[in-house]
């Protein structure tokens, strides 16, 4: 080839690079140590973090906000949005909540997103110093209301990828009123007598996705509330904690209902129950349906299968002492391992609002390791396919 073709088709091929690699590419990055944090675990980084947060969100340009390895002293923070373009919050480092829990106090929140689209956050670690607060609530004293450590409220397209949760005082991670929702290799870790420490809560959202997942904690593994739609859940190892709980439902009389929620592929190991619906024992507009369970291990859960329609503590606040929220296409498929309590499937469905079109279908649940289990059936109607251990209770 002529050296001035060479050279026209060189400069073809840099121009179009120029021109479509740069428009993806034209995206700028805000290191949090240009804003004046200090990566020592001690300095107060909360100022310099919102300054970064107020610079890549008023970004025209796609926005990085980058925390390099260290430790940073981080109080209640509020990312607030909408934001000019999509921004992603690349972490190397960890983010420390303070460790008198008085600092957090009453705001409800440690790191909360509010009405962002297009966020992601990857990698990092968050530490929440919770043992402080479980130890006042332990001990009764007068504590604040505590601290959710990450939150997402009103926020579309969100991506939590490959973060850690350690220590968090109330919930770990919260996704609240969000659509289009993806939490993929996310660790939860928490001792398992913390209070109120759930791993994932989702509620009033649509469209999560969870997958390889870790949670060990003092809650729920993840806990889905009122108005939840098209949730999956795939690869979960869950325990310690209380399992993967729908519920507790009928808290308020008007609920919206819970539908399309799957989880598959999934370990439960010594965790209090494993596949759980709950809802407390009065009246409600709620509903629980179309739900999947398939391929699920349990090693040594308590309660593997539960549907708990009578939950009501100290019993008030329950006069009919019967649940409104009506539970049907429920569907546990090749559910397989060790009980530590010889009640392996327990169905205590409402008495006025019966469980209908339960299905359950390859079930291998024993008693500890080769003790008969024991199941119960009340107020329930379905049907069962293949091997059904424990003895088949539904009719
Ligand atoms: C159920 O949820 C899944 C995602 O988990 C989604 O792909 C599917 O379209 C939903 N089905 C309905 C009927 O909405």
């Amino acid at each position: 080839m002529p050296k001035a073709l060479v050279t026209f088709w060189c400069c073809v091929f840099f121009s179009f690079r120029f021109i479509f690699l740069n428009s993806n590419a034209s995206s700028i990055t805000y290191n949090v140590l240009n804003f004046g944090a200090k990566s020592d675990g001690k300095s107060d980084a909360t100022q310099p973090f919102l300054k970064a947060w107020v610079a890549a969100c008023t970004s025209v340009k796609a926005a990085t906000i980058y925390v390099p390895r260290g430790k940073y002293l981080i109080k209640s923070i509020t990312f607030r949005g909408p934001c000019k373009n999509k921004i992603t919050v690349k972490i190397d480092g960890t983010l420390v909540a303070p460790s008198d829990y008085n600092a957090l106090g009453n705001s409800g929140y440690w790191i909360l997103f509010i009405k962002v689209n297009r966020i992601s956050v990857i990698g990092g670690t968050l530490d929440g110093n919770g043992a402080g607060f479980w130890d006042c609530r332990k001990l009764g004293k007068n504590c604040p209301v505590g601290a959710r450590s990450i939150t997402f409220n009103w926020a579309n397209d969100v991506v939590v990828s490959g973060l850690t949760s350690l220590n968090s005082q109330l919930m770990h991670l919260v996704i609240n009123s969000c659509k289009n929702v993806m939490v993929k290799n996310v660790r939860i870790i928490a001792p398992d007598f913390s209070p109120n420490t759930d791993g994932i809560h989702i509620q009033s959202s649509i469209g999560v996705i969870i997958s390889g997942t870790s949670i060990q904690t003092g809650d729920d593994c993840i806990s889905i509330g009122p108005a939840t739609r098209n949730l999956w859940m795939n690869k979960i190892q869950c325990g310690p904690g209380h399992g993967v709980s729908i519920g507790s439902l009928a808290r308020n009389y008007n609920e919206d209902g819970v539908q399309n929620v799957t989880l598959i592929n999934s370990v439960f190991t010594g965790s209090d129950n494993g596949l759980r619906i709950k809802s407390w024992a009065r009246a409600s507009t709620g509903f629980v349906t179309n739900i999947n369970y398939q391929n699920i291990m349990m090693k040594n859960v308590d309660n593997p299968i539960i549907i708990d329609q009578n939950y009501c503590p100290n019993n008030q606040g329950c006069p009919s002492q019967a649940s409104g929220i009506k539970i049907n296409q429920v569907t546990y498929q090749n559910i397989f391992g060790t009980s530590t309590t010889q009640v392996a499937m327990n169905f205590e469905c409402s008495p006025s609002n019966p469980c209908s079109e339960i299905k359950i279908q390859d079930i291998k649940l024993t008693y500890l390791n080769n003790k008969k289990a024991q199941s119960i059936c009340k107020n329930i109607k379905g049907n069962t396919e293949g091997v059904i251990l424990p003895d088949n209770c539904l009719l």
